[in-house]
């Protein structure tokens, strides 16, 4: 599923604030712009407000759908009698809704317009999985890293980390890399951000992946970035077909901005008490945010033998599926973060193979059998990579 981007044209302020929220709420990813004057722009899917003066609304809609012959436009009227709506589909709208809205009629014309957009560009759109930590140090980075580095390497097509954890990131320590720049550097020139500029602003890594660095501020990324948060990552969506992000542990307004335009949400829990209680904090805290809650999968970092809580009693606790276990492994974890090459470019082992695992999952690809195959492929790989 690829992200939809989306524009609310209204002159009122309420309308646009409270439609944006339901239109993210849904279980398809959707970003919306509120940058934007109202009356301009082109957006994957457009809701024109057309309570109060239907004729304008109308005139609007004719206008997107000259402009954006495959877009989703929403007419939104106060109530639906049979001749606003014949004249809206006449203009060109895809959907009429009236408001207030209960929020179902809402998602489920977003899913209709997520699959007009697929099948006009099928195999197209970005991938965006964000990595969030049940607590600090349950291992966000290890995974988001490893996985990034897997799934560039693999796909070979255009990926990118960002490390959006509030305060200082260590993504580009993880991947032995400098950055001049950080997500700060793209976050306060929004207003000249384009795709020379970002590539201006990402540092490569060996492994094809791009990183877009973490901030050396520590009160930053925070609540007041998180507009321009959804910016940059919907300007990331036009240029990579991979995007993962590392949101660290806390859920400010940012990193719910971040978790609102990811197809997957995956939790990073550790097999302990307090870090399956936080766990459940967030689950629920994702599911009264709404979106959310179906999209997120876990994943149990450090899950080896002997288990502090074992993985079925978590699975009760937590009400859902363990999606991947990544077994505690710290030499061979630490010996990656001491040299700078992400493990699963380097080792052998268990850990390695869940890597290569969870990105095979992730681009749809068979599983080959785990024996042999990174042995073989890990010195050729490498060889080719340094
Ligand atoms: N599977 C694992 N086995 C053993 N050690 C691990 C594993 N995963 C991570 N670690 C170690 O745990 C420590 C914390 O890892 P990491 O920095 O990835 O966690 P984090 O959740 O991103 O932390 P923070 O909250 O500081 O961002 C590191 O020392 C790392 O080497
Ligand atoms: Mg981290």
């Amino acid at each position: 599923m690829a992200l939809l981007t989306s524009l609310v044209f209204t002159d009122d302020a309420a309308f646009r604030s409270e439609a944006a929220a339901l239109l993210r709420s849904g279980p398809t990813p959707v970003s919306v712009s509120e940058e934007r004057p109202a009356g301009s722009g082109h957006a994957d899917l457009m809701a024109v407000d057309g309570r109060h003066r239907p004729d304008e609304a109308l005139a609007t809609i004719e206008r997107l759908r000259a402009a954006s012959p495959n877009a989703s436009i929403f007419m939104v009227a106060s109530e639906a009698t049979p001749d606003l709506i014949l004249k809206a589909m006449r203009a060109g709208a895809n959907e009429f809704l009236t408001w207030p809205s209960s929020g179902a009629p809402f998602h489920e014309a977003v899913a209709r317009a997520a699959s007009r957009r697929q099948a006009a560009s099928p195999g197209g759109g970005a991938t965006t999985l964000a990595f969030i930590g049940s607590k600090g140090g349950a291992g966000t980075t290890t995974l988001a890293v490893n996985c990034a580095v897997e799934l560039a390497r693999m796909s070979r097509r255009p990926a990118v980390i960002v490390d959006l954890k509030p305060g200082l990131g260590e993504v580009t320590l993880f991947l032995g890399v400098r950055s001049r720049y950080s997500v700060l550097d793209a976050i306060d020139n929004l207003h000249r951000l384009d795709a020379d500029f970002l590539k201006e602003l990402v540092v490569k890594h060996k492994s094809g992946l791009d990183i877009l660095a973490g901030s050396d501020q520590f009160e930053r990324p925070g609540g007041g970035d998180s507009g321009a948060v959804e910016e940059v990552l919907r300007l990331l969506t036009q240029q990579y077909a991979h995007i993962v992000i590392d949101a660290g542990t806390q859920l400010n307004a940012c990193t719910t901005a971040a978790l609102y335009m990811a197809d997957t949400i995956y939790l990073v829990p550790n097999p302990d008490v307090p870090s399956v209680r936080n766990a459940q904090r967030l689950l629920d805290r994702l599911g009264q945010l709404g979106a959310c809650g179906e999209r997120v999968r876990i994943l149990l970092n450090r899950a080896s033998e002997p288990y502090p809580i074992p993985p079925d009693q978590i699975e009760k606790a937590l009400g859902r599926p363990i999606d991947q276990m990544f077994p505690s492994d710290y030499r061979t974890v630490s010996t990656a973060l001491n040299s700078g090459v992400p493990l699963s470019l380097t080792t052998n082992g268990e850990l390695a193979s869940q890597f290569d695992s969870f990105a095979r999952r992730t681009l749809g690809l068979t599983e080959e059998p785990a024996q042999g195959r990174r042995g073989a492929l890990g010195l050729e790989r490498l060889a080719s990579i340094w």
